[in-house]
């Protein structure tokens, strides 16, 4: 298997379940609902999106929530409003409860590739994909981050999401 598709498996599986955040405990990050990003989907916005360069008009998940060892299909339709070149790069962070799992660094041109996307990205994008969850995803919560940046660390954007399998 390619560590981009390892990666990116990981990146939509730990992505791919919502939940109840009462699993969470006391310090638990409460989710702003303003921060939800729109469709059938776990994610939320970091911040006020104002400064992303990429608008997410909506991002739809089937089977939501997913289940383990069943093929989701993700679908993303958004706008890049300012073009994104060579150098962007995602810095994604996975936790199982309080265990850092990834700490990671990647290409996000790199990435595109497995949804048939080149850099440089720009204007109205539609995505869709089929990744075939493993069926072995260790139960519990995890917490995903994917940080975006341009290669001039602009924010292109910022997407947390709390996660149950
Ligand atoms: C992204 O991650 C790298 C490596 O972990 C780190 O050096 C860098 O500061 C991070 N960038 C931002 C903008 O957080
Ligand atoms: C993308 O955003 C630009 C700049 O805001 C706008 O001109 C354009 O119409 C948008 N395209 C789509 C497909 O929404
Ligand atoms: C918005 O982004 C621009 C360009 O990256 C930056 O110069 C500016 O400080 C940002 N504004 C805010 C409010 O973060």
């Amino acid at each position: 298997m390619k560590p981009t598709i390892t990666l990116l498996t990981l990146l939509f599986s730990a992505f791919a379940t919502s939940n109840s955040l009462s699993f969470f405990g006391g310090d638990q990050q409460v989710l702003d609902e303003d921060l939800k990003v729109p469709g059938d989907n776990p994610l939320y916005y970091c911040q006020k999106t104002d400064n992303y360069s990429l608008t997410i008009d909506k991002v739809d998940l089937t089977p939501n929530p997913p289940s383990p060892g069943k093929t989701l299909t993700i679908k993303a339709k958004g706008n890049f409003t300012e073009d994104v070149e060579e150098g962007a790069y995602i810095n994604l962070s996975v936790k199982y409860g309080l265990i850092r799992l990834i700490n990671q660094r990647a290409d996000l041109c790199e990435q595109m590739k497995n949804v048939d996307e080149e850099c440089p990205l720009s204007g109205g994008k539609t995505i869709t994909k089929d990744v075939d969850l493993p069926k072995e995803i260790p139960p519990g919560s995890y917490t995903v981050l994917a940080d975006v940046y341009t290669s001039s660390d602009e924010q292109v954007t910022c997407l947390n999401a709390h996660v149950k399998f």
